[in-house]
């Protein structure tokens, strides 16, 4: 490969200060989030527009250098990390938000546009969005829908493929593919938008995305309870579901990771004691949702074990406790991090399951476990084991894979969790999806390692 001439070729198309060899500048593209992966770039690709992406895409190509797409780096299973000297294709200057239509609830976001700045941006304009993450300020829509991230609303609004109307996307060729602004219904042919969506950077690179918009919610409640078992929080979830419509979020944690958070941020115990297992929850409405999540609570609930809060700064210190776990635990070293999904019936069955199971595989190893109950969805995470030691990791999802569940819910393969696929997907669905990489990629070029 002629590097020389390729980057002469690129500084044409983005300028020279948008290729970046720096390796001092480069160096936060080159490792994720968790400090678990790392790897080297040639460059760091800066584009601000489709037709920039659409003619790096075209020179890598024809040069062989393929690309990580990457926004916020934010992801959790290091698929947005160059492994060996690919180019980092950084869409984070595609940041745009058009066409927001008040009437129909819906706009246009760049795919460098943040979490933060769509929310604002829709809270402005009268509406809101589905989707909700901690790492909002940093996780760009092109990621998210990437990912197809899930966070604390799926319950109530699915996860990001569900937000997404229509699509503009480059091809590893260069070519563009351009659903936008994108119909609600539209049945002709293949949903491209739906197939780009989890793809994790492996079928196109995506520019821009129409979004569908929630009407707002502005009355919430919030709800943390200290219950003995996660058993237990699942009945009163339950219960919740049926006699509080609003419901929106249901979030789970354990005295382990509340003591993290606890430690980490100076927060003060919640309780007075502690409890087996945390259940947080939150209902959104037009009106006041206080008295129905009161009232439901108040018959199955002991009101020393239960929390209320109406005003935004009480909701923001109760959903503090969940929302800091993931700095907690990246503050006290560097995590393995596992994301899976269980049928919501086996959820406790698993719990105790995978503590005993990293006791037998790993017993110096600390598991913490919190996640989002309403989906069936558990984060266990693991300080301890060295970061290239697999074993806990296998032991894991061989025992998710025993019960019936998924070893990714929403954080994707990514290359974490590349070598467990066969686990949850058939040999028939693991040569579906290769057949459509090889067709939309048949030299590899884009985030070459991920997923397969
Ligand atoms: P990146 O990390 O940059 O990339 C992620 C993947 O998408 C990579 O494979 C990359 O190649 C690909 N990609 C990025 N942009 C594009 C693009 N434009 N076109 C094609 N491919 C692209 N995730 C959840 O699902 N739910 C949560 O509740 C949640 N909470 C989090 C909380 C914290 C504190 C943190 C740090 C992370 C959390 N995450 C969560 C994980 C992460 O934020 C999401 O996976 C998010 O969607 C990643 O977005 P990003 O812009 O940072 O993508
Ligand atoms: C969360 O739910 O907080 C995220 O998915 C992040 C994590 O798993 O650490
Ligand atoms: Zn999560």
């Amino acid at each position: 490969m002629d590097l020389a001439a390729l980057r002469a070729r690129l500084e044409a198309i983005l300028g020279p200060d948008h290729v970046i060899t720096d390796p001092a500048v480069r160096a936060s593209y080159e490792v994720d989030w968790t400090r678990r992966y790392r790897g080297e770039s040639t460059f760091v690709l800066r584009p601000a527009a489709t037709d920039q992406v659409s003619a790096v895409l075209a020179a890598c190509g024809e040069a062989g250098l393929p690309v990580v797409p990457q926004g916020g780096n934010t992801g959790l299973v290091g698929g947005s990390i160059p492994r060996a000297g690919e180019a980092v294709l950084s869409l984070r200057r595609l940041d745009a938000i058009e066409d927001l239509d008040p009437i129909a609830g819906e706009v246009t976001a760049g795919a460098g546009v943040t979490l933060a700045a769509l929310q604002q941006a829709a809270r402005a304009a009268g509406w809101d969005f589905g989707v909700d993450l901690a790492s909002r300020d940093s996780a760009t829509i092109g990621g998210m829908i990437a990912t197809n991230a899930g966070g604390v609303r799926v319950l109530r609004y699915g996860p990001m493929r569900h937000q997404l109307i229509g699509i503009e996307a480059v091809l590893a060729d260069g070519r563009v593919i351009r659903r936008l602004p994108g119909l609600l219904k539209d049945n002709s042919g293949y949903d491209l938008p739906g197939l780009f969506a989890g793809s994790e950077g492996t079928l196109a690179v995506i520019t821009r995305a129409r979004l569908r918009l929630i009407p707002p919610r502005p009355s919430r409640a919030v709800a943390l309870l200290g219950l003995a078992s996660l058993a237990d929080a699942l009945r009163v979830l339950r219960d919740l579901r049926a006699d509080v419509p609003s419901l929106e979020a249901a979030e789970v944690f354990f005295p382990e990771g509340l003591q993290l958070v606890l430690d980490h941020t100076g927060l003060p115990a919640p309780f007075s004691r502690a409890h087996g297992c945390y259940l947080l929850v939150e209902a959104a409405a037009r009106d006041d949702p206080v008295p129905a999540l009161a009232a439901a609570l108040e018959s199955r609930i002991d009101p020393a074990h239960a929390l209320l809060a109406a005003d935004r700064p009480s909701r923001d210190r109760l959903w503090a406790y969940r929302e800091r776990h993931t700095e907690a635990i990246s503050a006290a070293g560097i995590p393995h991090k596992l994301d899976v999904t269980l049928p919501l019936a086996r959820l406790p069955e698993f719990e105790g399951a995978v503590r005993r199971r990293l006791a037998e595989v790993a017993p110096a190893a600390r598991p913490i476990l919190f996640g989002h109950a309403g989906d069936g969805n558990l984060h266990v995470n693991i300080l301890g084991p060295a970061p290239d030691d697999d074993a806990p990791d296998a032991a894991v999802l061989e025992l998710v894979a025993s019960l019936g569940g998924s070893i990714s819910a929403e954080h994707g393969i990514g290359i974490a969790k590349k070598p467990y696929l066969n686990l949850t997907r058939a040999p028939a669905d693991i040569s579906a999806m290769r057949a459509i990489k090889q067709a939309l990629d048949p030299w590899g070029m884009l985030n070459p390692g991920v997923i397969f």
